[in-house]
């Protein structure tokens, strides 16, 4: 059974996934606080975030390194230093290399209803694909591309007039107050990982890993 009191969390963009978490964390009773937050770019606004929460941040561009497994022994030497109990990949555009994944439990979320619309353009693709229904699904990451164990789900209606922009907001809502409560849960009652099954807390009467 694993726990997760000590988070780092990954940006690329706005973070307010980040913020949704940092505000969680100011009350102990949550189980969880973010200890570090990672970038792989500057002057994000996830980064302003994370200092005005005085929350020691990390930028690893992968431009700056000579190939992509330097990249990823750089991201994952970063992240150790704060010495995780999860990982938190909220808006990362990048994908994570062994490295980390090998070294650290990575929660990840996604705008669309895994297994449908993976990749960068999930919540465009549900569009342009006329689904009626979306949302958000929070998952623990593997080496692929959104394949991960699936933690949680939840649905959100596609409405007529929705551009990309105002379903993106729609899903974000629920996909913000999703990840505190699963971040929140994990921390305070464990999961195990049986396959594809991920369970939180002990339901199922003794099972761990
Ligand atoms: C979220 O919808 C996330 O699932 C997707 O990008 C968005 C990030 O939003 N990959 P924010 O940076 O947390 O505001």
């Amino acid at each position: 059974m694993s726990k997760a009191g000590r988070l780092v969390v990954l940006v690329s963009g706005s973070g307010t996934n980040l913020q949704a978490l940092l505000d969680a964390s100011a009350d102990p009773a949550y189980g969880a606080r973010v200890v570090a937050v990672g970038a792989d770019r500057e002057g994000i606004e996830g980064l302003a975030r994370a200092t005005r929460a005085q929350v020691p941040t990390f930028v690893e561009k992968l431009g700056d390194h000579p190939t992509r497994a330097d990249w990823d022994a750089a991201v994952a030497a970063r992240i150790a230093a704060y010495e995780p109990d999860l990982v938190v990949s909220a808006g990362f555009m990048k994908i994570l290399g062994a490295p980390t994944l090998q070294a650290f439990p990575v929660l990840n979320t996604h705008p669309a209803l895994l297994p449908s619309f993976p990749g960068a353009h999930g919540v465009r693709d549900a569009l342009a694909h006329g689904v009626k229904v979306t949302g958000c699904t929070v998952m623990l990451a593997d080496e692929g591309i959104d394949t991960g164990p699936i933690v949680a789900q939840e649905a959100v209606p596609v409405l007529p007039d929705d551009d990309e922009a105002v379903l993106h907001e729609r899903i974000k809502t629920v996909e913000r107050r999703l990840l505190v409560e699963i971040v929140g849960r994990m921390a305070r009652e464990g999961w195990t990982v049986s396959g594809r099954t991920v369970r939180i807390g002990n339901q199922s009467g003794g099972e761990s890993t």
